[in-house]
């Protein structure tokens, strides 16, 4: 399996304020790589770092082998990156297909195989297509911005606490789909704070605690340590 993401000595922050400091990551495609950590730890810095919005002061990021770093957030998606934050991830005003049709605008043909992809990975969104976003319940947003993202064919995804609000039933539904989405051979990197589920589902995990890594490797492995269990999963 290639390594899609890979992330080295990272440093970044807001303004002068380094929050993330040295952090590593890899995410090979094909598979789920889940961020786990206490509030404040910095997970959303880190996908906010490697997606070019905010300062990075040292490291790297590269996408299947090429230098992204410090390349702005416009320009990564052309580069393979996508990036669904934790809130503010649709146009609630628009409908379910022109949400989808702006995620794919860069394309240079009609994207209308993507959309239909899409789709297909996510028939609710069909049955729905004509209604605004804005009406969607709360899962059914975050699937509609997994979508809007997809339209850009990346090879790596992006997810900010994809099920944050979410009923543990619809938790696992997103789930489903991130596997689903995965399999087609996209990295996929999820921030969780349903870290218990995420990782008993995800093929990789990162702990990641004051700004630092604190632990990595498969997911289950993490899910079964005791010491991780009664300091960040509430056991
Ligand atoms: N826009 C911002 N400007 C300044 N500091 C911020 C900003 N966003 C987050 N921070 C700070 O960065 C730290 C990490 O936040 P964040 O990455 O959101 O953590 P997590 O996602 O792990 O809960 C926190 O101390 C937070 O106060
Ligand atoms: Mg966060």
């Amino acid at each position: 399996m290639e390594r899609a993401l890979v992330v080295e000595n990272f440093t970044a922050g807001y303004g002068k304020n380094a929050i993330i400091r040295n952090v590593h990551l890899t995410a090979r495609e094909g598979t789920s790589t889940v961020i786990i950590g206490p509030n404040g730890a910095g997970k959303s810095t880190l996908l906010k770092a490697i997606f070019g919005l905010i300062t990075v002061f040292s490291g790297t990021v590269t996408i299947d082998g090429q230098d992204v770093t410090r390349v702005t957030a416009d320009r990564l998606v052309a580069r393979g990156l996508a990036y669904v934050p934790q809130n503010g991830n649709v146009f609630p005003s628009l409908s379910i297909r022109e949400n989808l049709e702006i995620g794919g605008y860069r394309q240079q043909h009609y994207p209308k195989d993507r959309m239909d992809q899409v789709f297909a990975i996510f028939p609710d969104l069909l049955k729905a297509a004509r209604r605004s976003a804005g009406t969607l319940s709360g899962g059914q947003r975050q699937m509609l911005a997994m979508g809007r993202a997809l339209m850009s064919d990346p090879s790596v995804l992006l997810l900010d606490e994809p099920t944050a609000g979410l009923s543990p039933s619809y938790t696992k539904i997103v789930w489903h789909h991130i596997l689903a989405i995965a399999q087609t051979g996209k990295a996929v990197v999820v921030v969780e704070q349903n870290a218990n589920t995420a990782l008993s589902l995800a093929d990789r995990a990162y702990l990641l605690v004051a700004g630092e890594n604190r632990e990595e490797g498969p997911a289950g492995e993490l899910l079964e340590r005791e010491d991780i269990g009664e300091m960040f999963l509430g056991r």
